[in-house]
């Protein structure tokens, strides 16, 4: 099988050596990859948001599959194209990407599939912000109604901090996406799914917060790992049960169904799971830990659910152990980050690539904020973290910054779900 992958961040990377280890794969190209990718597969220019220029890269290449990874190409339509040039392709339409594009719609979605979500409210004009704004008890959420590639969020006890983005977004003509706090730990919960058909991969957790300890600005990712120590092994059956196979199921009662990967991005509170969004690709990094304990050959399961052919898939295997990403972030991320910097260590095992390229000397070089997504595995997470944080001694990109925490509050059993408020029943009993 000759698969194309789409991107050029770390989870393309993440993808692309999945697919190197597939016995079945016989070619593989990314476009545009990165100076990580190009090691391992074919690399070819393109303009992801070109549904055409996607399209016809994919006949020209001769690929059998071709594989979408960020958000931006999907919605623009790229998998619309690639399936009406008759290639199979992994990655919704651009009517069931909008469960990303637009939160209202999402929101609309999770209503009618009766999903668990944080009560909203939209706002499109500012002179309705403030009092909005008071129906809402602190902390205050704030998010871009768009695509913001997870930096449109501002979560905050403070009133005016929250207004102050919210008047932002509004001036720049953005409807805001008012929420209520959902409480407890998040949950990033990957689905193939093709129709009302799904099967969960391994939990995992992200840390969006660009300083230890969850401080500073939220960002696209600067760590994940899987699987969840302090989690039921149930709760992926769990999930899909209550959240994803309902919301799959109501994609195909609108006529939209989804075909790829469904993200679910969760919080379980004291009152159950909700969803904070729904994302309609692959995370990142989360993907580069989920796929490092992934057995089953990549190729063959992406192909199967781009083709309806999911539900005869056989039981995904897993490796057993832990696997933990650390992101290495340019200086300046995740406002505007320095670019350009040369890096030395990124071509060692276990360091892939999210925003580099290879300069004529050799050299490899910054190209985005979020630069390098370094991978450890172990038998457990304090072996998995030891492992990654000793990978990433060996690298090095000068005003560089990382989270020193990934997984250490997990690797310490601190993590809990918050409890339900306990309920006295009439025969006094306590639950
Ligand atoms: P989003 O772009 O919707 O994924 O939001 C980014 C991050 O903001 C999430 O991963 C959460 O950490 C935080 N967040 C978003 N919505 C909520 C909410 N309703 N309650 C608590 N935290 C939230
Ligand atoms: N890790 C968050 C995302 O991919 O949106």
């Amino acid at each position: 099988m000759r698969v194309l992958v789409v991107g050029s961040g770390a989870r393309e990377h993440a993808i692309v050596l999945a697919m190197a280890q597939d016995p079945g794969v016989t070619a593989l190209a990314c476009a545009p990859g990165n100076a990580g990718t190009a090691a391992v597969a074919e690399q070819r220019g393109l303009d992801v948001l070109d549904p055409a220029a996607a399209a016809a890269l994919a006949v020209d290449w001769k690929a059998d599959l071709v594989v979408v990874g960020p958000e931006m190409p999907l919605v623009a339509g790229v998998a619309d194209a690639v399936r009406a040039a008759g290639i199979a392709c992994f990655g919704p339409s651009a009517a069931a990407s909008r469960i990303e594009g637009s939160k209202s719609f999402a929101k609309d979605v999770m209503e009618a599939a009766g999903v668990s979500t944080a009560a909203s409210e939209i706002v499109d004009n500012p002179a309705h912000l403030d009092a909005a704004l008071s129906r809402f008890a602190p902390p205050y959420v704030v998010k871009d109604d768009g695509l913001a590639a997870g930096k449109g969020v501002v979560v905050s006890p403070d009133f005016d901090t929250a207004r102050a983005h919210a008047s932002t977004l509004l001036d720049t003509g953005h409807p805001v996406l008012l929420e209520a706090f959902l409480d407890g730990p998040e949950v990033s919960l990957f689905c193939l799914v093709d129709g009302e058909t799904v099967v969960p991969l391994l939990p995992a957790q992200d840390f969006k917060r660009v300083g230890d300890d969850d401080t500073g600005p939220n960002t696209g990712g600067m760590g994940a790992y899987t699987p969840l120590p302090w989690a039921s092994p149930s709760l992926a059956d769990e999930l899909v049960a209550s959240i994803v196979a309902p919301v799959a199921a109501e994609m195909v009662r609108r006529g939209t169904p989804f075909t790829g990967l469904l993200y679910a991005g969760l919080a379980l509170t004291s009152a159950g799971p909700a969803v904070i969004e729904f994302n309609c690709r692959f995370g990142d990094p989360e993907t580069q830990v989920v796929l490092a304990l992934l057995r089953t050959p990549l190729a063959r399961l992406l192909h199967a659910t781009a083709t309806g052919e999911l539900a005869a898939q056989p039981p995904l295997q897993w490796s057993e152990g832990a696997a933990v990403t650390v992101v290495v972030a340019a200086e300046g991320y995740p406002g505007l980050p320095r670019l350009g910097d040369v890096i030395s260590g990124a071509d060692a095992d276990g360091v892939l690539h999210g925003g580099t390229r290879r300069r004529d000397d050799g050299a490899v070089v910054s190209t985005g904020g979020r630069v390098l997504s370094v991978v450890g595995t172990g038998a457990d997470l304090v072996l998995a973290r030891d492992d990654a944080y000793r990978r990433l001694e060996n690298v090095h990109l000068a005003g560089s910054h990382h989270r020193t925490d990934i997984a250490l509050r997990a690797a310490r059993g601190e993590v809990t779900i918050p409890r339900r408020p306990e309920v006295v029943t009439r025969s006094g009993d306590i639950h």
